[in-house]
């Protein structure tokens, strides 16, 4: 895949950084959407990619900056749209008796409605897309039937939310030709995930757009997977 415009949200660590860097090497155009003000990191690739990097800022958390986005990019296509962005804040290691809702708020707004905020938002731009994909970044901790924790209950629970909306989402997408997709993106060693975690996000953003091309015309194909494409139990 090159010459196509992706949308990546949360885009300036972490796996957002490293879909972005391997989109622009594959020579794809990427609106790199971040949270706080761009890393030096991102300046450097802006500086090497300087016409197909494109930076802004986005909250996901927040209708308003979405919306400001959206009137930036008005009828842009966007081929690929990618939901990565996410938070997973320590509160959630605490047993029951100490979470904390207004926590577990916050990570339900940026974790399932985030994307489903920014997929409202955007549906118009991937509909005038050719590969018409929309990647929503999951885990497995979303699986209710694999579920081992006592806790986290607000990260799970968010991650559950939304493969059900990429669930729903595919069944209304399905008439324009747009494929969903639900990816547990594996234990990464990036600020969320630590160091111990298995693979570096490099690796999990090669497979992740490769699962992207090979699954981005199978409408009725699978939804949940892992990064190596084996599929998650919901
Ligand atoms: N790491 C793992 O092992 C693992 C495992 C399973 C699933 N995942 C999922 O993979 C995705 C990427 O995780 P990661 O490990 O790369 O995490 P990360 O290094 O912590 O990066 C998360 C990104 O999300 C951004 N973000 C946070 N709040 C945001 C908001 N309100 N609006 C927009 N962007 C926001 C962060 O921006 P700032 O840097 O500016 O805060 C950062 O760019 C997440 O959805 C995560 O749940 C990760």
């Amino acid at each position: 895949m090159n010459n196509i415009n992706v949308l990546i949200t949360g885009a300036d660590k972490g796996l957002g950084l490293a879909l972005t860097e391997k989109f622009l090497v594959d020579g794809c155009n990427v609106f790199a959407c971040l949270y706080q003000e761009p890393s030096k990191t991102i300046m450097n690739l802006k500086e090497t990619y300087a016409k197909q990097l494109n930076i802004t800022r986005m909250d996901v958390a927040s209708d308003q900056s979405v919306e400001i986005v959206k009137q930036e990019l008005k009828d842009e296509t966007i081929d690929i749209l990618i939901n990565n962005a996410g938070v997973h804040f320590e509160n959630s290691y605490l047993p029951l008796e100490q979470v904390d809702f207004n926590v577990a708020l916050q990570t339900l707004n940026i974790n399932s409605l985030g994307p489903l905020r920014v997929i409202k938002a955007f549906l118009p731009n991937v509909e005038k897309g050719s590969t018409k994909v929309i990647v929503n970044i999951s885990s497995e901790a979303g699986s209710i039937s694999d579920n081992f924790r006592d806790r986290e209950f607000d990260y799970c629970m968010s991650k559950t939310a939304i493969n059900m909306a990429s669930v729903i989402l595919q069944k209304y997408v399905k008439p324009k030709g747009i494929k969903v997709l639900a990816i547990h993106p594996g234990w990464m060693k990036t600020d969320m995930g630590g160091q111990n975690a298995d693979i570096d996000a490099a690796i999990a953003a090669e497979s992740i757009i490769g699962l992207i091309d090979k699954y981005k015309k199978d409408i009725d194909g699978p939804l949940y997977m892992d990064y190596k494409g084996n599929k998650l139990n919901w």
